[in-house]
């Protein structure tokens, strides 16, 4: 793509989506977004058994707190807190209305056991699966169909572990696509804040099929040789806000997709769509509709 329609691109990113809600002239920055909630109900993941000494695995206690949350379904949400310490685990799935809350010095740290790694099926707008045909590994915590989800906290780490999945890209022995270190699918009312990521297997933030999303204060760490380490890619996806944040990875910072070539095509989902909240449809933004 020539620059100038990159640039023409990334003007109307930013201008279009806010424009119902931030009056003309006004500094536009994320704060507002999505607000930033407190929640009253709080548990620790050492409630349920989990073991931050990096060589136990948690993810029992990591899907038993969540289970949790989803099922006693608190007034206002549930906030998980993750106490210092390494905290080895499984891959996980996020449930509605909560907050995971990283204490300084805390680490979630991804398995690198890469055969029980749980798959699920390709996303429709990359057609047969990014890197390999078939499923793709589910990422490493993973949301799908939520709203009002916040990972947040002191600048703890979310470890991705990811040099086993880099060799394996090297060598070609990968068996499906990667996992990305944190995805969420077709899901709203996300923040993620003051967190530190490193390492990621793939992609490390990957909201898609996603609305209202803030992403501001993170820290992107992985070498400058791993494999497709991409910072964040808003993928099909309308109010994604990204700011303040520090990143440095093997590829690109901030990549804004709309699916793989002739798959993200037929699927025909694009990147910018206009939430209406009168009556909250949400429709694809056209290029000349919006030339005001
Ligand atoms: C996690 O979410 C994925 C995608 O929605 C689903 O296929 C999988 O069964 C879930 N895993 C668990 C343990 O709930
Ligand atoms: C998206 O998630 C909502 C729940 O938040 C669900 O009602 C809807 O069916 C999901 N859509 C798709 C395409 O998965
Ligand atoms: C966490 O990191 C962010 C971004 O680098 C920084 O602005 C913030 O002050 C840090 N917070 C704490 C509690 O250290």
């Amino acid at each position: 793509m020539p620059p100038f329609l990159l640039s023409l691109l990334l003007l109307f990113t930013i201008s279009v989506p806010f424009s119902s809600c931030i009056a003309v002239g006004e500094v536009i920055t994320c704060s507002g977004i999505v607000p930033m909630k407190y929640r009253n109900d709080k548990i620790s993941i050492a409630d349920f058994g989990g073991v931050g000494d990096g060589k136990t695995l948690n993810t029992k206690a990591f899907r038993e707190a969540i289970y949790r949350i989803q099922h006693l379904r608190r007034r206002g949400g549930s906030l998980l807190y993750i106490p210092p310490g390494v905290y080895l685990t499984e891959s996980f799935n996020l449930t509605s209305h909560m907050t995971l809350y990283l204490a300084r010095g805390a680490v979630i740290k991804a398995t690198q056991d890469t055969w029980n790694w749980p798959l699920i099926a390709p996303l429709p707008s990359y057609g047969r699966g990014r890197e390999r045909a078939g499923g793709r590994y589910m990422s490493f915590i993973h949301g799908d169909g939520l709203r009002d989800v916040i990972i947040t906290g002191e600048n703890g780490t979310i470890d991705g572990q990811g040099d086993v999945w880099w060799d394996m890209w090297r060598q070609r022995t990968l068996l499906f696509t990667r996992p990305n270190l944190v995805e969420f699918v077709n899901s709203s009312g996300i923040i993620i804040s003051n967190v530190i990521f490193h390492n990621s297997p793939f992609w490390n933030i990957h909201p898609v099929y996603s609305s209202n999303v803030v992403i501001r204060y993170v820290t992107i760490l992985a070498p400058l040789d791993s494999p497709n380490t991409d910072g964040i890619d808003p993928d099909s996806s309308s109010n994604v806000c990204i700011e303040d944040s520090y990143i440095s990875t093997g590829d690109d910072l901030v990549a804004v997709k709309s699916g793989w070539d002739e798959y993200g095509i037929a699927y025909g989902r694009p990147k910018l769509w206009h939430h209406y909240p009168e009556d909250n449809r949400i429709i694809p933004v056209r290029w000349n509709s919006n030339r005001k």
